[in-house]
This record gives structure tokens, sequence and C-alpha cells, in this order.
């Protein structure tokens, strides 16, 4: 019998993630499975809890992985604190800023919106000048825009929103792993993140953390969380105290990679990842420039781990990625929203963000468009 796992080739991931993996994590994969309340396996997840809040900068006790992929955080955070008519407050500014006006709406939030053109970032100012006007229970934002390449000043909203009641809801998705996030020091409440971007590990899980403040509006809810699965209330009896108490079956295998993946990154040292991305990412945007290319986005604002090149007209965008991925292995994005067809997305995230993929993929560039 044809067996497809066989055929499976080495792409070279330089998309909007997943991003490549290491050994060490495929090796952890293959571990032996563990049962989810063996107490070995108990001290795994403890010790995922420390190196998240590591990563995120953050002391929070309720940091754990979320099962599910990055939108599984992005749900858990807005289905743990918004009840109907709560109003919040949702700066967009590409695809996953959308996406939060979509998951809070369906929960009955009274969703106020402040959107800027895709490819530009959110202005503080603006985000200001609304909180003025209306008292929001969550104002929500998406760190690295991974639709358009943007890195958003979630550092200067947290200074805006500081002594405020508002709950500040950030998506690292994209962030977290590959620039600094300062969870803590930022003033964020709720953070979520997802695996298969910066740190490296394939997708599955979804780091999520929320501070007290977070917790308390998490218990002053006057009605059930309407997700069961997500329910922290009930989850964090699995991940925290002495006896714990089962929810759902842990991915134990997956909690193994993260465990590994965030290893290799505090191994490596938080602010040695951040240089490397730094550092691929200006050799990536000085041969494209070279191949007489343009980024999408101004240089303040550019994220490392995720270019948005334009797309020369004359050149056919979906053909130039589709030889990329046949005749040189090489995976990378096309735009999405009103950026489909007008931009490329080249990720640089967490492993791929080595020195010998910038070269394969400006030497497969040069080849094709010449
Ligand atoms: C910024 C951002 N938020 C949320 C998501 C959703 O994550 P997932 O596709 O893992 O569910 C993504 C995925 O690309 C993302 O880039």
């Amino acid at each position: 019998m044809e067996n497809l796992l066989d055929e499976i080739e080495e792409i070279l991931l330089m998309g909007p993630g997943p991003s490549c993996v290491p050994e060490p994590v495929y090796d952890a994969l293959q571990k032996k499975t563990l049962g989810h309340m063996d107490p070995y396996f108990l001290k795994i997840m403890d010790e995922i809890k420390v190196f998240l809040q590591k990563v995120m900068n953050t002391k929070n006790k309720l940091t754990i992985p979320v099962s599910g992929t990055g939108s599984a955080g992005m749900e858990a955070s807005f289905v743990n604190l918004v009840e109907r008519d709560d109003p919040v407050l949702i700066c967009i500014n590409g695809v996953f800023g959308k996406r939060m006006l979509d998951v809070a709406s369906r929960l009955g939030a009274e969703v106020d919106v402040i959107e800027f053109p895709w490819g530009t970032p959110v202005q503080p100012d603006v985000v200001e000048k609304k909180i003025k006007q209306r008292h929001y229970k969550i104002v929500a934002i998406v760190h690295a825009e991974t639709s358009t390449g943007v890195r958003n000043p979630v550092d200067e909203i947290g200074v805006i929103l500081k002594g405020r009641d508002t709950i500040y809801l950030v998506d690292t998705v994209t962030s977290l792993g590959g620039i600094e996030v300062r969870m803590d020091d930022w003033g964020i409440d709720a953070l979520y993140s997802g695996t298969q971007k910066c740190l490296s590990c394939p997708p599955g899980l979804a780091p999520l953390s929320f501070s007290l403040k977070a917790i308390e509006a998490l218990h002053k809810r006057k009605t059930k969380v309407p997700n069961w699965y997500l329910d922290l209330n009930m989850i964090i009896q699995y991940w925290e105290g002495e006896k714990r108490v089962y929810h759902h079956t842990a991915p134990i295998n997956m909690l193994y990679a993260l465990y590994q993946a965030l290893y290799l990154i505090l191994e490596e040292g938080l602010d040695d990842v951040y240089q490397r991305h730094l550092e691929n990412h200006l050799k990536l945007v000085g041969g494209l420039q070279e191949l007489g290319l343009k980024m999408k986005v101004d240089k303040p604002y550019r994220l490392p781990m995720l270019n948005a090149v334009v797309c020369p007209e004359v050149v056919d965008e979906a053909l130039i990625r589709k030889r990329l991925r046949d005749e040189h292995k090489i995976e990378i994005g096309g735009g999405l929203g009103s950026l489909a067809g007008k931009i490329w997305r080249v990720g640089l995230m967490g492993h791929t963000a080595r020195p010998h993929n910038v070269k394969r993929i400006l030497d497969a560039l040069k080849g094709i468009l010449q």
C-alpha cells in the first residue's frame, strides 16, 4: 500500500509560517508518549510555563500553552474576557485585526474599530483619542501583522492605557521569539501566540498569558464562558496546583516539542535570537534591493521575520511562487485580502532566519527574475 508520508520533500519554509523546525524539536516529537497525569509529564508542563514566562517577559502565573493553533489563542482570549454588549476597541491594519473583529463580534461584543491602511502601523494618537471618547472593557491589537509585515507600536499604546481599567489584549503570534515582547513592562493583560512562527515548533499550540487584571475580569463574569473547551477556569485546574484535574487530554508530544523549541531559544539567549532575526532581515532586504525589488513597509515599521516585498507589475506573482516551490523547494507567501497578487511575503521566522537560507532565496529569485 502506498504511504503518502514517504514522499514528503524537505521544503525550505520561508513563508508567513510555519517556519523550519530544528532537528531537536523533531526528535522531541518522537519521544515516548506519557500519560497526561503522569508525574514526569507534569514536571515538563511546569517547566514549559517557566520557559514561556521568560520568552514573554512576564511573571503572570496564568501562562500556559492552549491546545490548538494561534487562532485558538485568539478565541481563548476573547471568549474568556468578553460578555454580550461589552465595549471592545479593535485596532485593524491587516487580516488578523479583522479576524479579531470577527471573533469578538460573534460573542456579542459592541465592537468599535479604528482602521489604518494596510502596510502602515496603528497610530497611538488615534487610539488615545478614541479611548477618551468611550470607555472600553478591552483594547485589542496585533503586534506583528503577518498579512502586511508591519510592526505595531504595542509598547506606546500600553503607555496610553496605563492606569485605566481597560484590558489590553495583544496578538503576538508572529512576534514572539523574533522581536522583543515585554508583557509586564508594556502593560499587556492578555497575550496569545502560536508555535509555528518564531518559536519554530510545528503548528498546534497557542501560548497564552493572563495578568491578574485579566483573571479578575474572568472571575467577575456574570455569565459562563460560552466555550467549554477554551474555558480557562477549568483548563487552569489542569495546569496549576498540587492536585491536577483532568480537563482534556493534553497533546503530549506537541508539548514535548514546544518544551524543546523554547529550550533552544533560551539556550541561544533572547537577545541573540532577536539579533539573528534582525541581521538576516537586513541581509535579505539588501539583496532584494540589489535585484531591484522594493519593500512594502517603511523602514521603521518593518518586521524582521515577515518581509513584504512589492511584486513588480510586469511579473506574475503566483508563477514566481510556484517556480520557487517546484524548482528550488522554497515556499514563500502571497498577499492576503487587498494585498493579494501585489506582494510576496518572505518569512525569516525562528530557525529559518539563517544566512544560508537568505542566500538560497536570493539566488533563486535572481535566477527566476533574470
Ligand atoms: C498575527 C496572527 N494572528 C493569528 C494567526 C492565526 O494563527 P493560526 O493560523 O495558527 O491559527 C496568525 C496566523 O498566521 C497570525 O499571523
